[in-house]
């Protein structure tokens, strides 16, 4: 427990808005463990609690309920606060600045020294892809510009874990391509990368773990390969038929009852059968009776749900019973996250 760089246990926050002081339930509970030397993803649709959860982290929300601890202090802990690096979301820099100035400043912070504060903001601005817009003011920046220096100045301390809110808001496909090699070079370094988004894509690329949050809870959490093995919809099948079923036979005709029954997903093109059987229909006696009617079969593929559908289907069901934990406590959610 001690070596995890973030561990959160029953997170809990109740924001009251100013006026009216309505309670909006941010964090209803969430409870999760990231190993240091990870990257581990936090995918959550907008309102989800990506940002509260990380603000609380940070120390800059202060919990209603539960802890955490970050490297192994506790929250707010100046000792921790120095190894690590934090990107917030849509941050807000002085226009007036440059990206070396903002690295310089966030190194001054750190308490580094001149030579040192140079040479770090150099290399990270080379790094993040700012090289050539080093002499103009932030305010000349586009919305990728400004995430980027964002993240260089989040690095400037060498942290030991990164926090970032969004990294790739705001950049186009090839910007969220660089930042994805950038957190990978990150963990080749040992750094430990917590990153929040909303697009499945980013996560199911480069991360160790995940973890879905949906109006203030987890509804997921695993690898990506677990999260979607867990979810194993059934198995595709194609056949080729043999000549002696005539093309006009259409799928559900009795000479193919044999070979449908049962099946979902049936589709006839030309001479090729393809069908999906349930996850756990006997595929060996299905192929022995394909066999027998003179089919040969062309593939067999495991059917599962991609992270997309999964992220959908938990979200949906997160709406549908907003203060309820997910209907069928599925396999791929862990109560704790104790290794
Ligand atoms: N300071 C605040 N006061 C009151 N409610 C808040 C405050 N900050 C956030 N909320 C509410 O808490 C919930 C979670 O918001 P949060 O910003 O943590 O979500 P998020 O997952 O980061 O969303 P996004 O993808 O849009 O950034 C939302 O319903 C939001 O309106
Ligand atoms: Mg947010």
């Amino acid at each position: 427990m001690a070596d995890l760089a973030i561990d959160v246990r029953d997170l809990e926050k109740t924001y009251r808005t100013p006026f009216t002081r309505k309670k909006v339930e941010a964090l209803r509970g969430v409870t999760f463990g990231v190993e240091r030397g990870h990257i581990f993803g936090f995918v959550g649709p907008n309102g989800a609690g990506k940002t509260t959860a990380i603000r609380t982290l940070m120390g800059l929300v202060r919990p209603t309920a539960g802890r955490a601890q970050l490297l192994g202090e506790p929250l707010g802990s100046r000792g921790a606060r120095r190894k690590i690096g934090f990107l917030p979301e849509s941050p807000y820099f002085y226009d007036y600045l440059t990206v070396g100035e903002l690295c310089d400043l966030a190194g001054r912070l750190f308490g580094m020294a001149a030579g040192a504060r140079k040479r770090r903001a150099d290399e990270l601005i080379e790094k993040v892809g700012l090289g050539g817009a080093r002499g103009q003011s932030l305010k000349k920046f586009s919305k990728g510009m400004l995430q980027r220096a964002g993240l260089a100045q989040a690095l400037m301390n060498d942290p030991e874990l990164v926090v970032l809110d969004e990294p790739m808001s705001g950049l186009d496909p090839l910007g969220r391509k660089e930042v994805r090699d950038l957190i990978l070079e990150l963990r080749d370094h040992g750094v430990t990368v917590f990153f929040s988004t909303h697009i499945l894509s980013d996560v199911e690329a480069i991360t160790d773990r995940v973890a879905i949050i949906a109006r203030g809870r987890l509804q997921a959490l695993g690898t990506p390969a677990e999260l979607v093995s867990r979810s194993l919809r059934g198995v595709e099948i194609v056949v080729r038929l043999p000549p002696t079923v005539s093309p006009d036979i259409s799928p559900d005709a009795p000479a193919l009852d044999a070979l449908t029954d049962g099946a979902s997903r049936v589709r006839r093109v030309g001479d090729e059968l393809s069908l999906t059987l349930a996850a756990d229909a006997d595929v060996d006696a299905w192929i022995a009776r394909a066999h027998a009617a003179g089919a040969r079969v062309v593939q067999v593929a495991p059917r599962h749900e991609t992270l997309e559908e999964l992220f959908v289907r938990r979200v949906a069901g997160a709406d549908a019973a907003p203060a309820e934990p997910p209907a069928e406590p599925p396999a791929a959610i862990e109560e704790a996250a104790a290794p």
